[in-house]
């Protein structure tokens, strides 16, 4: 099949069986873990997807709140936490949208971890979804969104001729797995700008491929611009870091990694 680009955008309703056999990085768990030891529970973590961060926050023994607006996503995550009932009492998921939401407590820490944010493509949705974790904040409590950071060198590069293979799995059925990505950056736009492509490739022992492709589209938002967005909400402070290390962003250097904004109510 040769891709022309005309599929319709996916959701993670229909990628949800997929995301956990290719998606499961681990390097930003410690870093979760360290900030949880430090401000507490309970903890909620905006589009928390199918429990890659909350499950192991609450096997260290915090409370912790889930909230995504996938059915799919939280199902999967649902049944991630039946099979571990020492710790299902710590979990709570609720389907909802981090733009508009009420649960019946206040947190110590609310996160944002890797994609959630870029899933806001407006600064109008981005402001209603601060606005609605600082309602839910404790006092002292803090937000923390950690988000990709791309120098513009990385962005030019973005122009579909990126195919990465993420992996190849082996099913029960005789057949394998394959996923690859590819992921497009529009630098003249300012919202919806990246686009990722998720190709699927399912072979059976007798050399069968059926493809199905996956589209999402996200927004990239600069270092400076997310700052400028989060100071107009009123948090008491706002610190930055350029990685799970906490070295502190330097805006004036590449030496980043990632972008991390720690905002205290
Ligand atoms: C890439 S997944 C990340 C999941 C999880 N945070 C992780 O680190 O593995 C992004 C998640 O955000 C959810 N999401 C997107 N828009 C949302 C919204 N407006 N409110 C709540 N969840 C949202 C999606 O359903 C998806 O599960």
């Amino acid at each position: 099949m040769v891709y022309d680009g005309t599929e319709q955008n996916s959701n993670y309703e229909s990628f949800a069986g997929y995301y956990d056999l290719f998606y499961s990085p681990t390097k930003d768990i410690d870093f979760w873990l360290d900030v949880a030891q430090e401000m507490g529970s309970p903890i909620l973590e905006l589009g928390c997807g199918t429990g890659r961060l909350i499950l192991p926050l609450a096997e260290a023994g915090y409370t912790v709140y889930g909230l995504d607006v996938s059915t799919k996503m939280l199902d999967t995550a649902r049944k991630k936490q039946e099979k571990q009932p020492d710790i299902s009492e710590n979990v709570t998921l609720t389907l909802g949208d981090m733009r508009d939401f009420s649960l019946p407590c206040k947190f110590n820490l609310i996160i944002a971890a890797v994609s959630a944010w870029w899933e806001l493509h407006t600064p109008e949705d981005r402001l209603k979804a601060a606005q609605s974790a600082l309602n839910h904040l404790k006092e002292d409590g803090s937000l923390i969104i950690d988000k990709a950071l791309y120098t513009k060198k990385d962005l030019q590069g973005y122009r579909f001729k990126i195919l990465r293979h993420i992996g190849t799995i082996a099913l029960e059925s005789d057949q394998s797995l394959s996923c690859f990505e590819a992921d497009t950056f529009d630098e003249k736009a300012t919202t919806h700008n990246r686009k990722k492509i998720f190709f699927l490739d399912r072979v059976s022992a007798s050399g069968q491929i059926e493809r199905q492709v996956f589209q999402f589209v996200f927004s990239y938002i600069p270092p400076d611009q997310m700052l400028e967005e989060l100071e107009q909400i009123g948090f008491r402070e706002i610190t930055m870091y350029g990685g799970y290390d906490r070295r502190p962003f330097d805006m004036s250097s590449e030496s980043n990694e990632r972008q991390i904004f720690v905002c205290k109510k």
